[in-house]
């Protein structure tokens, strides 16, 4: 991909969603298995497919919402129903609860949709005229990479309420895309059902473009010799490569956890797929676009902070058995310094020598500042990673790595 296609829309994002993560998928041994059929995986070819949709009653579904945009909650809040929607793959699945009852409703229009990377997260390129674009996070009950992805009703509440908490967060830096609608269909214990995730990043800011964090450094999967856009970022903005990337690219992915997760308690996952470089016209890095808030809350910090817990058993301490350093090093450790960063820092030694422990230096330094307590809450000489064994209904174990912490 070339660096000035990044200005080119809906397609381009889709592209790098896509395609341009070669390589990335190589930070666990789970990253890059996927049960899901060929054809609704983000390297397939096919440009796109349709999501099956019914017209659900609206007295058989449950609606989450954090101040959606009008457009969007008319698409899918209609008077007389709810279009609900299902991947194909499910839709013709056996075993899902709920399906018989579906498979009776309705039909309404089908969505045509391209899926990110994530698989189970589809992009909506609608259309002026119908509806702004936007994603789909849908339920998947397949495997893909460590965990089945199913999406329930304690997923949909945390995801909207995670949204509608960060509209709090003001920082140049930060913004987010906020999941802002969520329904689930039917009674029982744990219903599933979608989220509708905007597309336009909030706080809004004019014409801006967005490059998942993965697709700076991945190769591309159709153009084998072009370089990383980060190194053709680089070389646009002619600028300092190692201070470039330390201060523009990685401190401020730090600088949003460490301030969310100390005002607000939430532990954002900011791996390579969940946060997204959002550039001007001129290619220069504006803010961090964070997305996925189906994550681990420090309910202690927020109480501390004088804020409400309002999430469903996802908080550490009382929902994990396993203590809160130990959460701490896997979002920080792990999915920044290991998922992101030590990626990052590949391209910076593999085009331009750079020498590392003055990269991780920098960024230990930034870090301390930004979190001067951090002993309260990480584990001094050591890290935390999941085990390498795939446990029943998701459930995971944390191990001591006996690795000592590389960016703190
Ligand atoms: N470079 C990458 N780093 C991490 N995950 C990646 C990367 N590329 C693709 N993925 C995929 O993205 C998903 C990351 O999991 P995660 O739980 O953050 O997302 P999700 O909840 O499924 O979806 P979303 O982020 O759209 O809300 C996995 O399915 C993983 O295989
Ligand atoms: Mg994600």
């Amino acid at each position: 991909m070339k660096l000035d296609d990044v200005l080119h829309g809906n397609d381009a994002f889709v592209f790098m969603e896509r395609y341009v993560d070669e390589a990335a998928r190589t930070y666990s041994p789970f990253a890059g298995k996927s049960e899901v059929a060929p054809e609704y995986q983000p390297r397939s070819e096919r440009p796109s497919f349709e999501l099956v949709t019914v017209c659900a009653p609206g007295t058989q579904v449950s609606v989450f919402e954090a101040d959606p945009v009008t457009r969007l909650r008319q698409y899918y809040v209609r008077p007389e129903s709810v279009l609900f929607a299902v991947h194909p793959e499910i839709w013709s699945s056996s075993g899902i609860d709920h399906l018989d009852e579906l498979h009776g409703l309705p039909r309404g229009n089908p969505i045509r949709v391209a899926p990110t990377a994530s698989t189970r997260t589809v992009f909506v390129a609608g259309g002026e005229q119908e509806v702004p674009a936007h994603f789909l996070k849908l339920h998947y009950p397949r495997r893909i990479s460590r965990f089945n992805r199913r999406l329930r009703r304690k997923n949909i509440h945390n995801s909207v309420e995670g949204s509608r908490d960060l509209e709090q967060v003001r920082r140049d830096r930060f913004a987010y895309l906020p999941d802002s609608l969520g329904f689930t269909y039917g009674g029982g214990d744990n219903p599933w059902g979608f989220l509708v995730r905007e597309a336009v990043p909030r706080p809004y800011q004019g014409e801006r473009f967005l490059i998942p964090y993965f697709a700076l450094y991945a190769g591309d999967l159709k153009h084998a010799g072009h370089p990383p856009l980060l190194v053709q970022l680089i070389e646009r903005l002619g600028v300092e490569p190692m201070s470039f990337v330390v201060d523009e690219i990685m401190v401020p992915v730090l600088d949003c956890w460490a301030a969310v997760v100390r005002e607000r308690g939430i532990l954002l996952e900011c791996h390579a797929q969940n946060v997204l470089l959002e550039i001007d016209r001129d290619f220069r890095p504006r803010r961090v676009v964070h997305r996925d808030f189906d994550v681990w809350v420090d309910a202690e910090a927020r109480r501390r902070a004088g804020l409400d817990v309002p999430f469903i058993g996802t908080c550490i301490e009382i929902d994990t058995p396993y203590p809160k350093e130990q959460h701490y090093s896997l979002t920080y450790d792990r999915f920044m310094g290991r998922e992101l960063f030590d990626y990052l820092l590949e391209v910076l030694k593999r085009f331009y020598t750079a020498d590392a422990d003055r990269v991780r230096h920098q960024v230990v330094e930034a870090f301390h500042r930004r979190f001067p307590d951090s002993d309260c809450c990480f584990p001094a000489q050591t890290t935390f990673y999941f085990s390498n064994e795939l446990l029943p209904g998701n459930d995971f174990r944390l191990i001591d790595t006996k690795e000592a912490p590389e960016w703190r």
